[in-house]
């Protein structure tokens, strides 16, 4: 905001436009005596204020974003026919970065997953890409997912958060190893959105012009580099300024910094995912660059701030459901459940018709999804026909037989694990990361987070499954944060 020195602007309105008395005098029975209800200007300013909140988001509700552009600036259209990824194209988007636990106030540097939403209006609709800075997740069916965030968040008592109610969580569900050794490793503190990578995370499909399948894993790659912060700076950030991260990127692009991405793809050929040596569509896996090499698509650059943060982040509306022609989902237990919960979330916390707000408008001409009316209708179509198939102008759709973006399924209905592939377990790739990627000064600060976590209300019987917990990720990892942590109880 920039203070303005000239003439006084014109005085403020009622909400029917009629000019506003005042904004800072209520009516009352002379100066001290009692306010009057048809002070219609009280009564409103109070009433709307009231109203002025929507639910925060149930995960990831503290976080901030920036409009951007994508730019496809290699040809990848082997792979893929959306528009959006043809050479040369260059599409306006919208990113947001958050954390996952805490609250709308929650600090920006407490240890934690960060989000990554990516909104692409693309001249065939929207395309979002809802991930987070890393490549795996801590579950693989859906089911599970509002548990494990419930475990993360408050308790029902106290309303206090609680590592005994994280770690019995986790040690219970042990397919959750992965992405909690990324989770207390260095990647659990960003030293900002700038320095951090994204990650689609889960597999999805691209279509090529000739109908060809692929599956795909989407990596963005931080052109800032990626660049952790240390713990002892991030809990005092966290006093100091809890919306660190928020400013950081805020401030960046006010001053021209403008932070880019450079989009990857992993490409597994449609045929491979049966007998690849993992399941491709486990969430909590990923494909060794060795298998599947990293294929450069092009560049997002965020360059541009939200003039209103109330409408154009809060009131932002990423889903996965949001594909394109010539991308696709993928037989992901959670990518499948995902597909319901978005739109589902932002009909609750927003409104029936958040689709119709501009920051979540597709730009594509021509929209005609046969949904009408709810609160706040804004969009109509006047008169046209409301149901299909229709004698009077209205186009409807009528595909029949195989779908382009399908996949083939048999067998029973039941309530199952996936299949194992051949190395499928839960903690040989949380073994190799702890092993292969990090290195010995990575490998004590892991020991030293988990210890310290451990130390922070873990009890019996949770304790005990967590040391075996990571015994069972890394004998030797294991056995030292067990010893940290009877050296921090018994200090
Ligand atoms: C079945 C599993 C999951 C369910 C049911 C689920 C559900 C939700 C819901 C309901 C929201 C709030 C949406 C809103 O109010 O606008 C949300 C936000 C979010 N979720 Fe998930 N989620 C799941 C898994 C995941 C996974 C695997 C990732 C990342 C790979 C992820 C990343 C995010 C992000 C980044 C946001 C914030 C979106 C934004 O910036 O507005 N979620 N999730």
């Amino acid at each position: 905001m920039t203070e303005t020195n000239g003439p006084r602007p014109a005085p403020s309105t009622q909400e029917n436009g009629a000019p506003a008395v005042s904004d800072r005098n209520s009516l009352s029975l002379g100066s001290n005596g009692p306010l009057l209800l048809h002070d219609v200007r009280l009564v409103e300013t109070l009433a709307h204020f009231n109203r002025e909140r929507v639910p925060e988001r149930n995960p990831h509700a503290k976080g901030s974003g920036a409009f951007g552009v994508f730019e496809t600036t290699e040809d990848v259209s082997r792979y893929t026919k959306a528009a959006v990824f043809q050479p040369g194209v260059k599409t306006e988007m919208l990113a947001r970065f958050s954390t996952v636990a805490g609250e709308q106030g929650s600090p920006d540097t407490w240890r934690d997953v960060r989000g990554f939403s990516l909104k692409f209006y693309t001249s065939e609709g929207n395309l979002d890409i809802v991930g987070n800075n890393t490549p795996v997740f801590f579950l693989r069916d859906p089911m599970k997912f509002p548990h494990f965030i419930r475990s993360q968040k408050r308790l029902p008592a106290s309303g206090l958060r609680d590592a005994n109610m994280q770690w019995d969580f986790w040690t219970l569900n042990p397919e959750s190893a992965h992405q909690v050794t990324y989770l207390m490793g260095d990647r659990g503190l960003p030293l900002s959105w700038r320095h951090m990578n994204g990650y689609g995370s889960h597999t999805y499909m691209w279509i090529n012009a000739e109908g060809e399948k692929f599956w795909v894993k989407y990596h963005f790659k931080t052109d800032q580099g990626v660049v952790n912060m240390p713990g002892d700076e991030a809990e005092r950030l966290a006093g100091v300024d809890a919306d660190y991260h928020r400013r950081d990127l805020f401030d960046a692009i006010e001053r021209g910094e403008h932070p880019s991405w450079t989009l990857h793809v992993q490409v597994m050929p449609y045929a491979d995912a049966k007998d690849y040596r993992f399941n491709p569509f486990d969430l909590t896996k990923v494909w060794p660059h060795a298998d599947y090499p990293l294929i450069k698509v092009g560049r997002m650059t965020l360059n541009r701030n939200p003039e209103n943060f109330f409408a154009q982040i809060e009131q932002a509306a990423f889903a996965p459901s949001n594909q394109v022609p010539g991308t696709g989902f993928s037989p992901d237990k959670m990518l499948l459940g995902r597909v319901f919960a978005y739109a589902d979330a932002q009909r609750a916390r927003i409104g029936t018709n958040y689709i119709q707000l501009p920051v979540n408008k597709p730009k594509v001409a021509g929209a005609n999804s046969y949904t009408f009316d709810g609160n706040m209708a804004f969009e109509h179509s006047g008169s046209a026909p409301v149901y299909a198939p229709n004698s009077y102008g209205r186009g409807y759709s009528d595909e029949t037989g195989p779908v382009e973006e399908s996949w083939e399924a048999d067998g029973e209905m039941v309530r199952s694990a996936y299949t194992l592939h051949a190395a499928d377990d839960d903690f040989s790739q949380a073994g190799a990361l702890v092993r292969e990627v990090f290195d010995d000064a990575a490998r004590e600060r892991l020991v030293q987070t988990v210890a310290g976590a451990l130390a922070g209300g873990v009890v019996e019987p949770v304790l005990s499954r967590a040391f075996q917990y990571w015994k069972n990720v890394d004998q030797s990892v294991g056995e030292r944060i067990e010893s940290a942590y009877q050296a921090i109880v018994t200090k």
